[in-house]
């Protein structure tokens, strides 16, 4: 529309004159938000922009993989960057949800700041450096960024930022919400699977694993929650749902019975949500042939976790992700 093509035009004005003959990193994740941010930088200053996507070791199973095959069709330069260790080693023994985000954000920085730095060589004297982030309207107003906002939860990339931040930030989607940054996407012509992804959160797996994050805990949480959204796809549910997090309480266990046998395992939650813009939310009906295959998958093939249970939450009072 009129409006979206009007919105990409300002920015990259504003863009160019921000960064002038400068030089740029995208924090690229995966996500239809920092897709659409790198998209119009990258018409506002060109090939000096890299897009840098950090696997943090808490993606689900195969998307950095997938990534890197559907950017680099849309991008010149994807730089990933293995950074599993350094985060999980951050936060191990850290339960609490927002010093978890807040670790995340900070590893998040520093890892940027390395790249930055292999990329572009040491910074020139007065030389600025400058981040792109895909941060959303929404993003910023439960980050608590500024008036009328609120305190919900640190947005990784938004309240979890380190306060030395040495970065300039350009954030061109900062006024917008998800709807409007798919049509800006769309009008920048972004495949359509880019386009229309489900959102996932920056902390990843993360902060959907309540309790302490660790590698196993992870691996259980990848296999529960890649049965899931194989479920999904195979039902056609992709566009009618928001998101459906699959979120493992690590440090709850229960007594079931599989085979002969006694099992004493951990519950996952399924939280399939429908929503406009993620300030609200609905949880979603889905059908019970679907929610039954998901189930029964999960416990067959999944040896840690004995139940499936479902969260019919709707925002508020909960929010979409655990933590
Ligand atoms: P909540 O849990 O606040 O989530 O209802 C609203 C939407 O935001 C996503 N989310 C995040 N996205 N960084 C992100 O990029 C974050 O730190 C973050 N926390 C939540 C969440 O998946 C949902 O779509």
């Amino acid at each position: 529309t009129w409006t979206m093509l009007n919105i990409v035009e300002e920015q990259v004005e504003s863009i160019r004159e921000q960064v002038g003959e400068g030089r740029a990193i995208c924090a690229l994740s995966g996500g239809v938000d920092s897709a659409v941010a790198a998209a119009i930088v990258q018409r506002a200053i060109g090939d000096r922009l890299t897009c840098v996507y950090v696997d943090h070791g808490m993606m689900r199973q195969g998307e950095t993989e997938q990534v890197r095959r559907d950017f680099e069709e849309v991008f010149d330069t994807l730089d990933v960057v293995d950074a599993a260790d350094q985060f999980l080693d951050a936060l191990a023994g850290v339960t609490d949800p927002e010093q978890k985000r807040k670790i995340i954000g900070r590893e998040f920085i520093r890892t940027f700041e390395a790249a930055q730095v292999r990329v572009f060589g040491d910074a020139q004297e007065g030389e600025t450096a400058f981040l792109v982030q895909g941060t959303l309207y929404p993003d910023v107003v439960e980050s608590g960024g500024g008036a009328g906002t609120s305190n919900i939860k640190s947005h990784h990339n938004v309240g979890g930022l380190p306060e030395d931040l040495d970065f300039e930030l350009i954030e061109p989607l900062r006024t917008l919400f998800k709807d409007e940054v798919r049509a800006v996407g769309e009008q920048l012509g972004l495949p359509s699977t880019m386009v229309w992804r489900q959102p996932f959160p920056g902390p990843g797996l993360g902060i959907r694993i309540i309790g302490e994050v660790t590698r196993d805990r992870l691996d259980i949480l990848r296999a529960a929650d890649a049965i899931a959204r194989e479920e999904m796809t195979t039902a056609g549910l992709d566009r009618d749902i928001w998101q459906m997090p699959v979120v493992l309480l690590a440090d709850v266990r229960s007594v079931g019975v599989q085979g002969d046998g006694r099992t004493y395992g951990h519950p996952v939650v399924l939280r399939p949500v429908t929503s406009e813009d993620a300030m609200t939310a609905d949880w979603a009906r889905l059908p019970y042939e679907v929610m039954e295959k998901i189930s029964t998958r999960i416990t067959n093939e999944v040896p840690e976790v004995n139940r499936v249970a479902l969260d019919i939450t709707s925002k508020p009072p909960g929010t979409i992700e655990w933590e």
